[in-house]
């Protein structure tokens, strides 16, 4: 959740190292530091807060090396403050790390046995000291992490370097994200490609327990036995200016108007617009590695449709908003397809001895492809033998890495912190695999495929629509912030849009917001109902209309106060609502896909009327790589 930047080389790295934090804030924003080597010793400053603290602070520093790293931290042991701010160091050696060390109590009754004199309350500092302590008796950064790896548990990835070694930065990572950027005479390690993009596109990604030495312009990956490593290295296609604003005041705004352009990247490698048929493409369930080989794409094809009619049961795993594109998922594929499947929340998969029978597909949900729950979840389902495929939109990602078969949200670069893009981008995908697996399972014929296909096809400009209502979501937005409470609700895939419109409403405008079945409401919800509650209905115009419209009179008639999502002009449902926000007619298996938007801006507008910054919301960060 830490973001990490190493920079070695010809460039000042106060500015490549800022820049490439800059890229990173959205991974924590507690505070942030840089240790820059200057005149043979390591200089450091830190900063509470975010990084335009940090950035004040060193407006008047200079440095002259050419050795740095820099962090900014999202608060696990010990809260956000200066004296818990990376890089820590003890003696000469500076680290930074991103993630847990778990047996951290441990090691600091061993280190103030040994009479270590611990400065701060992180388990990081812990680990400079024992690195410390090894590169006194060997001499070298190196060997000295080598030997401190088997010491560590949890999840890490940290960057060290040592004074004595001026030319040398060490990294090594069990758990978070950790690649090695490759440019001409540089070198740098970072969390994410984002923060190198304009420098290099050319990546090494390490594995777990893998430690990279960089020496001058050497690059050497070894086991943590010490054995080296040939890696392959990957070629990135994306630009930097598309982890820029362009324009917009927010990542998040950006990343809303994006999405009728996402939707059509993400169906586009699947859809065969001459047939209006679904060929699912580049899944690669005989590949190893995502994206690195070419594959042949009708071979691909048949070999993914020959597992796929193997499968007799879904099972999906993700976290948060991934996870409501996941209950969509369900609605799809059991609806299309005629597949039973299951949804679970990765973080109680894990944990609570799962049973997964023969012939499931195990799918895994993730944007950043990085979150630590779904990344064990999958592990687990591979250990107990199933098959796994991942939608992710960070490709090479851990995740990405992990499963046997690779679909992708192709949304593009996703910084604001709340998923807005991403999610629609899954939905597409869904749509996409529940008609594969509907063909394949004969569940649907060719003229039932053509309609869901076009259906799909009309999703982008169907979009652009309800984006071009945004004057009137900012307008309602206005109003709702005066309520206490927000209850919203919806049945069949639009419970799902509830939950996640309930989430969008928490996680930005800090209000509390439930997301419910509209059919439960009666199970206890509606004694929470008054004139200061605000009911979101999100009631399509489906097959369950008349049954969400009298979950809304029951709502009405407690005194609730109604704002509506429906399609197009609906002269009863505008009369009795608040605010009536039309949506365009749509197959209702695109619905979730547009009714999801006012939603999300909604929350935008709540949030920046209420003064909050909508692209870091207080105490999350964009990629939860610890449980
Ligand atoms: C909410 C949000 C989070 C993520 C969740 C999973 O707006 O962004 O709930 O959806 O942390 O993240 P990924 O999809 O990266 O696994």
């Amino acid at each position: 959740m830490c973001g990490i930047v190493g920079y070695l080389g010809p460039l000042n790295p106060k500015d490549v190292i800022v820049g490439g934090l800059k890229k990173l804030e959205y991974r924590g924003y507690d505070s942030a530091g840089v240790a820059i080597l200057h005149d043979g010793r390591t200089k450091r400053v830190r900063a509470e807060g975010k990084l335009k603290f940090l950035e004040e602070k060193l407006a008047h520093e200079s440095f002259n090396g050419h050795l740095g790293i820099g962090h900014t931290r999202w608060a696990t042991h010990g809260g956000p403050s200066e004296r818990n701010a990376h890089p820590h160091q003890v003696r000469g050696i500076s680290l930074v790390h991103n993630g847990i060390i778990e047996n951290y109590a441990e090691i600091r009754r061993e280190l103030l046995a040994r009479g270590a004199d611990i400065s701060s309350d992180t388990d990081t500092e812990l680990v400079a000291h024992l690195l410390a302590e090894e590169v006194d008796r060997t001499g070298h950064l190196l060997k000295a992490v080598q030997n401190i790896l088997d010491r560590l548990q949890g999840a890490f990835s940290i960057v060290a370097m040592w004074e004595k070694e001026p030319d040398t930065m060490v990294a090594f990572k069990d758990g978070p994200p950790l690649v090695v950027g490759l440019g001409d005479q540089q070198t740098f390690v970072v969390s994410d490609v984002q923060a190198c993009l304009q420098y290099t596109k050319k990546f090494i990604y390490l594995e777990d327990r893998e430690i990279v030495e960089v020496k001058g312009a050497q690059v050497q990956v070894y086991s943590s036995r010490g054995v080296p490593i040939t890696k392959k290295v990957v070629e990135i296609d994306l630009s930097p200016e598309s982890v820029e604003k362009q324009g917009h005041p927010h990542f998040m705004l950006k990343e809303i108007y994006e999405q009728p352009r996402a939707v059509a990247a993400a169906m586009e490698p699947h859809i065969d617009t001459r047939n209006f048929a679904v060929r699912l493409k580049n899944v690669g369930f005989n590949e190893p590695l995502p994206g690195v080989d070419s594959l042949d794409p009708l071979k691909d094809w048949e070999n993914t449709r020959k597992i796929l009619n193997g499968v007799e049961r879904v099972m999906f795993i993700a976290c948060g908003t991934s996870s409501y594109a996941a209950m969509v998922g369900k609605y799809l594929i059991e609806t299309i397809a005629r597949i039973p499947v299951e949804t679970d929340i990765a973080s109680e998969f894990r944990y609570r001895h799962p049973v997964i029978p023969p012939n499931t597909l195990v799918i895994t949900i993730s944007q950043s492809g990085e979150t630590a729950d779904t990344l064990a979840a999958i592990r687990l389902a591979k250990e107990k033998g199933a098959l796994t495929l991942s939608i992710c939109n960070v490709r090479h990602s851990s995740i990405d890495r992990e499963a046997h078969g690779h679909l992708y949200m192709n949304s593009g670069p996703e910084i604001g912190v709340a998923s807005t893009k991403a999610f629609t981008s899954t939905l597409t995908v869904l749509n996409c695999l529940s008609v594969a697996l509907g063909r394949l399972k004969n569940a649907i014929n060719a003229a039932e495929e053509k309609e869901f296909v076009q259906a799909l096809l009309s999703a982008p400009s169907q979009l652009e629509v309800v984006l071009s209502y945004d004057k009137y979501f900012g307008e309602a937005a206005n109003r709702l912030k005066l309520f206490r409470g927000f209850l919203y609700m919806g049945r069949g895939v639009s419970f799902p849009i509830a939950m996640e419109g309930a989430l969008k409403l928490k996680e930005l405008a800090y209000l509390h917001a439930e997301g419910y079945a509209a059919g439960e409401m009666k199970h206890g919800p509606l004694a929470l109902i008054d004139e200061n509650m605000a009911i979101v209905m999100i009631i399509p115009a489906d097959q369950l209309f008349e049954k969400t419209l009298s979950n809304l009179e029951e709502a009405r008639a407690r005194g609730g106060k109604v704002i509506c999502l429906s399609t197009g002009e609906h002269e009863h449902l505008r009369k009795v609502s608040e605010y009536y926000l039309p949506l365009p007619k749509a197959h209702w298996t695109v619905n979730p896909i547009l009714s999801v938007i006012p939603l999300q801006l909604l929350s935008y507008h709540m949030a920046c009327n209420l003064g909050y910054d909508v692209d870091q919301p207080r105490n999350l960060a964009k990629s939860v790589t610890v449980e």
